[in-house]
């Protein structure tokens, strides 16, 4: 610890010595000043951790003293001199120009002792304390700002992640569509179609984001479909639909993985799912079937009417509603039917194809 410094004023020459010497014992820096202009010219120069004012003093009293060494300095402990006869004016500068103590005189060297060193220790523990403060102070700032950093790095890490992972699972929608000429385009359009639909229905922004992501993939399971079935230009044998309605489990088998989002892998599995039971893979019924997939359901449905496929040709937007709305309720959500194919959702002037 830096040593302690004392200032001590008093228009009494030999007060001053014997004080000084008294303090020199407690290996303090003492400076000495006659009057309290002097004293707080010291108090501006040097940094002071304890002073003793005598009470009675020429121009400036001790009180008036301790007060402008308390605007100058406030962590410095103030001391004061004072007569018995001075006693109440005293108490009155502890009390109300915050004070440290006042010793009397003529002043007991122990008790005199004493107190210094408590003001001492006081002003080392304030200033001990100060110096925590700012360290903690600073500290913390340093942790919000390292914090701030990391979080910026883990957010810019898991974007990147992000984005990594749906260019692959992109890629797996070109593989498929490599292998299939006439799904080209259709997995697109399909989360267009169900973007569209959950939009209109006004459901949460993360749930629309999983169903984009979900229609994307539905018919990913195609890709363990045997080319020669999905390029066939003649009706499917009972084997080959058969072959055909296992596309939901291989995406899903293929998916999950790798893709814990329930959204998703509901779309991939129950896609062909139909509201009367008569659908696939299991046979669910009604509102057993999520929402997720009844909606790409007519989504898939939708597209697929207007696309020209290798066993008959496209059918024109008027025919592809009538279509639908003839298949709601039995194997369509009427209501997701009802939206995409309403008025103000034009099919004969689709804005998706
Ligand atoms: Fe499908």
């Amino acid at each position: 610890m830096k040593q302690n410094t004392i200032l001590i004023v008093d228009d009494e020459e030999n007060i001053l010595n014997s004080l000084g010497r008294l303090l020199d014992d407690l290996g303090c820096t003492v400076f000495f000043a006659y009057d309290g202009k002097k004293g707080l010219e010291i108090i501006k120069d040097k940094d002071i951790h304890l002073v003793i004012s005598d009470y009675r003093m020429p121009g400036m009293d001790g009180i008036k003293f301790l007060d402008e060494v308390k605007k100058i300095s406030p962590g410095t402990i103030r001391l004061m001199l004072t007569g018995y006869a001075d006693i109440d004016l005293a108490i009155k500068a502890i009390n109300e120009g915050e004070v440290y103590r006042f010793i009397t005189k003529p002043w007991n060297n122990i008790e005199l002792l004493v107190t210094v060193n408590q003001g001492l220790e006081y002003f080392n523990m304030q200033r001990e304390l100060c110096r925590l403060n700012k360290l903690i102070q600073s500290q913390n700032e340093a942790l919000k700002e390292w914090n701030s950093k990391l979080e910026q790095k883990v957010s810019e890490q898991t974007k990147y992640i992000q984005d990594f992972f749906l260019e692959s699972i992109k890629s797996l929608v070109v593989a498929l569509e490599v292998k299939d000429k006439y799904t080209e385009g259709h997995s697109r359009r399909v989360s267009e179609y169900a973007t569209y639909i959950c939009r209109k229905m006004s459901l949460p922004e993360a749930f629309i984001e999983d169903v984009k992501l979900g229609s994307l993939l539905h018919d990913i399971g195609k890709i363990g479909i045997k080319e020669s079935i999905l390029g066939k230009n003649t009706g499917l044998t009972k084997e080959e639909y058969e072959h055909i309605k296992t596309h939901p489990s291989i995406g899903e088998r293929i998916l999950t993985p790798i893709i814990k989002n329930s959204t998703v892998i509901n779309i991939i599995r129950y896609h062909h799912e139909h509201l009367d039971g008569n659908g696939y893979p299991d046979g669910l019924k009604g509102a057993v079937i999520p929402l997720e997939a009844r909606i790409v359901a007519v989504a898939d449905a939708h597209d697929a009417l207007l696309s020209e496929r290798p066993y008959r040709k496209a059918r024109d937007p008027l025919s592809a509603k009538k279509e639908l709305v003839k298949c709601a309720d039995i194997q369509f959500d009427s209501k997701v039917v009802e939206i995409l194919t309403s008025n103000e959702h034009n099919v004969t002037d689709s804005p998706f194809r």
